[in-house]
């Protein structure tokens, strides 16, 4: 549903969620900035990640490794070799196309059953590294990419995805090194650091947030697929043999971390991947049912012992475990659960926009809201006092202040009432407070919540309790 998705990304914007990078000079490509509240919302999910994986389990620990590192790391992971895309150039436009976009693109204008061919005749030739074969394909399709119609495509090439620069003043090739396209090798290279001096045994964990780049050639879709993102990553040794059933368990975990935060479960699926990574013995994505169509969401991987070997052989250096358990040492294989945070926010986002008609037969009316999980929403508690005078904004003050360091909360005073019920709505606001007369006589305050819109009258005293219990 498209026109929903523009409502969304326009709502992120006036709301102050995300904006595109750099707007005012034109922005940047599939680059972009979070908000006040954007940045907020952005945070909690990142929290409600973390606890669940380091806090939560006694067996996975944290890591914040440097963006940067040592260039034979990409050497050694296989992406200078294999991480890129087969891409053709429009010759007439300058354009340049990722192969599988423009022939995705333009299956989806065929009748189905014709445009599924399509697609299964082109995973058939982008398997083999067919290249010319896929430039005939697109030519005899005459995909048009200029408004005339007319097409003069180059050959179709590799073209790698990471970005480089240099370190240090001198340019020199021996200096260059890449932006991490994605954070799980900081992991792979700290295993012996961190299996040691945390005295970690097998089966463990390492879980990690961070900025990763890749030079997404298609960036579309708003913040699904970016050039500058961050990445929720957790690896899971374990002992060879026991990768599958440790797979199987991360599957469920993870799907049922998704769950938890009470969407629909009609709205996710698995599914796996046709074509294995080069690293992977197995591999399966949760998929989201966003606004275009079921979208990858998280990827959950099977690694084997790729990684750490590749690491052992470039750096000559030994990266054995010694297990205990059986005398043994081996390189430990490897569960991976790697999700975008970017893209774990426009889920929330996704899931949690609502539209809705409030008319009557007297009078018409609607709003705009976010069913945010209270968790996750950026402003916890809004308090208003109902008028500026008679000691109400002092009240209202009074539980600012008793709230303010334990959640985030937000006060106004300005227009009706309704009004300002309308903006929390709009962020994702769970709980708004009024204060009132009334308040000063008896002591209790009127809460709204959002979903419902129901108000009940509530000790004053009892306030913060019940948001509390609510963000738990
Ligand atoms: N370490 C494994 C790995 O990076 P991936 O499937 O390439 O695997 C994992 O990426 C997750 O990162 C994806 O499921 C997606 O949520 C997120 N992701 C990947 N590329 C992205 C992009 N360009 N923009 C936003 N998120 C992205």
């Amino acid at each position: 549903d498209q026109n929903k998705f523009q409502a969304i990304i326009s709502h992120c914007k006036e709301y102050g969620f995300v904006f595109p990078s750099s707007e005012i000079y034109d922005g940047l490509s599939a680059v972009y900035d979070y908000g006040q509240y954007g940045a907020e919302l952005k945070k909690n999910i990142k929290d409600y990640w973390w606890k669940s994986m380091t806090q939560l389990h006694e067996n996975i620990v944290g890591l914040d490794a440097a963006i940067f590192m040592h260039p034979t790391i990409w050497k050694a992971s296989g992406h200078v070799d294999n991480f890129s895309d087969p891409m053709i150039d429009n010759k007439d436009s300058n354009k340049r196309y990722r192969v599988d976009h423009l022939l995705e693109a333009f299956a989806e204008t065929l009748p189905e059953a014709e445009g599924n061919a399509l697609l299964a005749k082109m995973d058939e030739l982008l398997k083999e590294n067919d290249f010319a074969g896929l430039k005939t394909l697109i030519e005899d399709n005459k995909i048009k990419c200029t408004v005339s119609g007319t097409c003069n495509w180059t050959e179709v090439r590799q073209f790698n995805l990471m970005f480089s620069t240099q370190l240090g003043s001198v340019t020199d090739e021996a200096n260059e090194i890449y932006l991490r396209p994605e954070t799980a090798q900081g992991i792979f290279v700290n295993f012996l650091n961190v299996q040691k001096t945390g005295r970690m045994k097998v089966p463990f964990g390492i879980a990690q947030i961070g900025k990763a780049f890749r030079n997404e050639i298609v960036a579309r879709q708003f913040i699904f697929r970016m050039r500058e993102f961050e990445q929720m990553e957790m690896q899971f040794f374990v002992r060879p043999g026991t990768q599958k059933e440790w797979y199987e368990k991360w599957k469920e975990e993870r799907m049922q971390w998704h769950l938890s935060l009470g969407t629909d479960p009609a709205k996710y699926r698995f599914k796996d991947h046709a074509k294995l990574a080069h690293y992977a013995d197995a591999a399966v994505d949760i998929e989201f049912e966003f606004p275009f169509g079921f979208k990858e969401l998280e990827g959950i991987h099977s690694r084997t012992d790729f990684d750490l070997k590749q690491h052992q052989e470039y750096s000559r250096k030994k990266i054995q475990y010694f297990d205990t358990e059986i005398n043994q040492n081996y390189v430990p294989y490897v569960i991976e659960t790697s999700i975008g945070l970017d893209r774990m926010f426009l889920q929330v986002i996704c899931n949690a926009y609502e539209e809705q008609d409030l008319s009557t037969p007297e009078k018409e009316d609607s709003r705009v809201l976010l069913k945010l999980p209270a968790k996750l929403a950026p402003i916890k508690l809004a308090i208003f006092p109902l008028t500026k005078k008679d000691g109400l904004p002092e009240l209202a003050r009074e539980l600012m202040t008793s709230c303010m360091p334990f959640f985030h909360c937000f006060y106004e005073e300005k227009d009706a009432i309704g009004k300002r019920y309308r903006r929390q709505d709009a962020i994702g606001t769970p709980f708004c407070v009024t204060i009132d007369h009334q308040t000063k006589e008896d002591g209790t305050v009127t809460i709204r919540h959002r979903d419902s819109m129901e108000q009940e009258r509530v000790p004053l005293t009892e306030v913060r309790n019940i948001v509390m219990n609510k963000i738990m």
